[in-house]
């Protein structure tokens, strides 16, 4: 959950703890098993709380430690985890460590960073850019050093090599696990140690920092070392009962990502499935990952198909009805498969991404970077919660992002009681696969399907098998399947001597004794 646009308790326009605690209900019913909530530390929300001024406390207008504490407990009254999220590539400008760096060449904290002497011609150390444009390094005029920023100039970044940040941060894990939080989601968790000696990148061969892509053949990032910091912070977590848990933001490809999953190190890193809707491109995802898992003995991948940063995935899959369709049909792809699915806040209304206005935008990487980066406020729109509200439910003031006209027609309460909202479909997958995962081993195969579809197969003992048949194409299809249908992304979708019924851009599960 993007918490500044979950739920406001106050009235100030901005989401907060409070109104995540009020919501606990809707979560449990909507079926998820744990929350993962975006930084709400101490911020200057220079990019929205990825800019941490002080990891073990919170920005006032999120709410309160003990605010928070009593968030925790009433969740884990509730059955559901909470998971953090930790920024240990960079803090922000305004850290303590970082005012301390600045204030003398001499600080020890100055070490905490990359600081660097200019080129000779005055220039900046090496070619480096930001993930969020204009280059990676910024000129601090009083010591006449520049220091090493991958995304914004406000977000210096930490220097990995220096022990007390290894010291810094392990104390921060254990303030928060003291106080029962039951894991990490680890931002760019593959940065933390940059290439040796900070060298250019030769042209063409590396990609801006920070950016998703395949291997290249430089890397600014995923440098050996980063495995220790995270197998240490395995054993940290693994000495906590219950144990807890990290799920790393990596943008790797599938061989590299596996690496950070490998025994005692990560539970879980995110596969965003944002391949094309075609069934083909679709398993390949799968496959590799799987594939590349397997290869490193890490357990099973962890699914999600939109977050705060990427365009919300019903406008990916097309928009209006055929990409609330394919929305429909994705879920229940997505949940046959082994491992976690993440869902992001919003698009269990069906939210498309909001319009929102250049002079609205608030996004660091759009503005930064004179609009050639595309803005992530499309999918941080708060929240509608109920109809006919002031800003549909969210907040009594005025939201800090504008939600566009029509909001109301996605409310959470409009979508209560109606049995074809994409609430109700959430809900009943979501239970689905609560009763069925006990059951299922970790393995599936792919069966054979008709050209546009794909059908995967799981088993569950002596109980019976799980099919899922998706077909991606744009007309109706029929597959000889045996078994009954439990769930099914359109009503057409049926079972009738032997054979499947499948709709364009849909879904069904379905369960073979
Ligand atoms: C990934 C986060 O999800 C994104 O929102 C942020 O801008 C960057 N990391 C930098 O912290």
């Amino acid at each position: 959950m993007y918490i500044r646009s979950f739920a406001d308790s106050d009235g100030d326009g901005v989401g907060d703890i409070g109104g995540i605690r009020a919501r606990l209900p809707y979560l449990v019913n909507l079926g998820v098993n744990a929350i993962w909530i975006n930084p709400f530390y101490p911020s200057p929300q220079a990019d929205h709380g990825y800019d941490v001024a002080d990891y073990m406390d919170i920005e006032p207008e999120y709410g309160t430690l003990v605010g928070f504490d009593a968030l925790v407990e009433d969740a884990h009254g509730r059955g559901l985890k909470v998971i953090l999220d930790i920024v240990p590539n960079h803090t922000s400008d305004r850290h303590r460590w970082f005012q301390n760096a600045l204030s003398s060449r001499d600080h020890p904290d100055r070490a905490k960073y990359h600081f660097a002497d200019p080129r000779p011609d005055g220039g900046p150390p090496n070619n480096w850019t930001s993930a969020f444009g204009g280059p990676a390094w910024t000129l601090d005029e009083k010591s006449g050093q520049y220091y090493l920023h991958l995304f914004a100039p406000e977000q210096p970044d930490l220097n990995w090599w220096e022990p007390s940040v290894h010291q810094e941060f392990e104390g921060i894990l254990r303030f928060w696990f003291d106080r029962g939080v039951d894991g990490f989601r680890i931002d760019v968790a593959d940065l933390l140690y940059k290439a040796h000696r900070l060298p250019n990148s030769p042209p063409g061969k590396a990609p801006p920092a920070g950016a998703a892509g395949p291997n290249y053949e430089f890397r600014i990032g995923d440098q050996e070392e980063v495995h220790e910091v995270y197998r240490a912070w395995r054993r940290l977590a693994d000495s906590y009962e219950p144990r807890r848990v990290f799920a790393g933001e990596i943008w790797l490809a599938p061989d590299r990502t596996a690496q950070f999953l490998r025994p005692g190190e990560l539970h879980m890193a995110f596969t965003l499935m944002d391949a094309p809707w075609d069934a083909l491109a679709w398993r390949a995802r799968v496959d590799a990952v799987i594939a590349a898992g397997r290869a490193n003995e890490a357990p099973v991948a962890t699914w999600m198909q939109s977050n705060h940063d990427t365009v919300r995935h019903l406008t990916r899959l097309g928009g209006g009805v055929v990409g609330t369709r394919r929305a429909r049909a994705a879920l229940l792809f997505l949940l046959a498969l082994p491992g976690p699915l993440f869902v992001y806040q919003g698009e269990e209304l069906g939210l498309p991404e909001a319009e929102v206005t250049n002079d609205m935008k608030q996004d660091p990487q759009f503005i930064r970077s004179g609009g050639t980066k595309a803005a992530r406020d499309g999918c941080r729109v708060p929240l509608p919660w109920a109809v006919g509200q002031p800003n549909s439910g969210f907040s009594t003031g005025e939201p800090w992002l504008p939600q566009p006209a029509g909001w109301d027609a996605f409310a959470a309460d409009r979508q209560e009681g109606d049995a074809a909202s994409m609430l109700a479909f959430y809900r009943r997958a979501l239970a689905l696969r609560g009763e069925l995962a006990p059951s299922l081993d970790g393995d599936f195969r792919w069966r054979d399907a008709p050209a546009g579809c794909t059908v995967l197969e799981r088993h569950a003992g002596s109980r019976g098998h799980l099919l899922a048949a998706c077909n991606f194409s744009a007309s109706a299809t029929e597959i000889p399947v045996e078994g009954e249908v439990l769930l099914a992304s359109d009503t057409e979708a049926r079972v009738t001597d032997g054979r499947l019924a499948l709709p364009a851009d849909s879904a069904a599960l379905l369960w073979r004794r």
